[in-house]
């Protein structure tokens, strides 16, 4: 398993699976590509040995909250999940918004992905519901 930054031409890949990661929900246009080209400090990649996704992470630095970091995405392989990954990848996220002086990380959830907000809780962030979305935020 090899951990790396984004780069522009991941964009392609994670349209790919994101459907079948979602579990049939169609979030692709949500996505915003400048991601992998304006913000790879703060996102990460999973692959295997062949080079397969196996994850990625998609987050930035508040430019709003000086203290803060925002994670936008987090998608596991289906056949990769329950194997510490997605936790892997917040750790690394925390050493980078860390390193830039952010105590804080959020991030946000549609109210049907009742899956994320009990993946988050077990994480320990905080909850609440804001708009029609959940709303999560942890101490770092
Ligand atoms: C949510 C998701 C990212 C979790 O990825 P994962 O790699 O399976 O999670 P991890 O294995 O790192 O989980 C870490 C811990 O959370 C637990 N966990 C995993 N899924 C959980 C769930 N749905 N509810 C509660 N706890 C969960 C694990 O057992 C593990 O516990 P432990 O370390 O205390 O033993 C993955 O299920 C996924 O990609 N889902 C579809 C996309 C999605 O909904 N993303 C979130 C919104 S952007």
């Amino acid at each position: 398993m090899n951990i790396r930054n984004v780069q522009e031409s991941d964009y392609d890949r994670v349209m790919e699976v994101m459907v079948e990661w979602w579990g049939g929900r169609d979030l692709r246009a949500r996505v915003y590509q400048g991601l992998f080209l304006h913000f790879r400090q703060t996102g990460f990649i999973v692959e295997d040995a062949r080079g397969k996704l196996m994850a990625f992470l998609l987050g930035y630095l508040s430019q709003t909250f000086a203290k803060e970091a925002y994670i936008n995405w987090i998608g596991v392989h289906p056949g990769h999940r329950d194997q510490g990954i997605a936790r892997i990848l917040y750790e690394r996220f925390f050493e980078v918004a860390r390193a830039h002086k952010r105590n804080r990380v959020t991030c946000g959830t549609a109210l049907e992905n009742q899956a994320s907000l009990r993946w988050h809780q077990h994480l320990g962030f905080s909850v609440e519901e804001k708009n029609g979305v959940y709303f999560f935020s942890r101490e770092i």
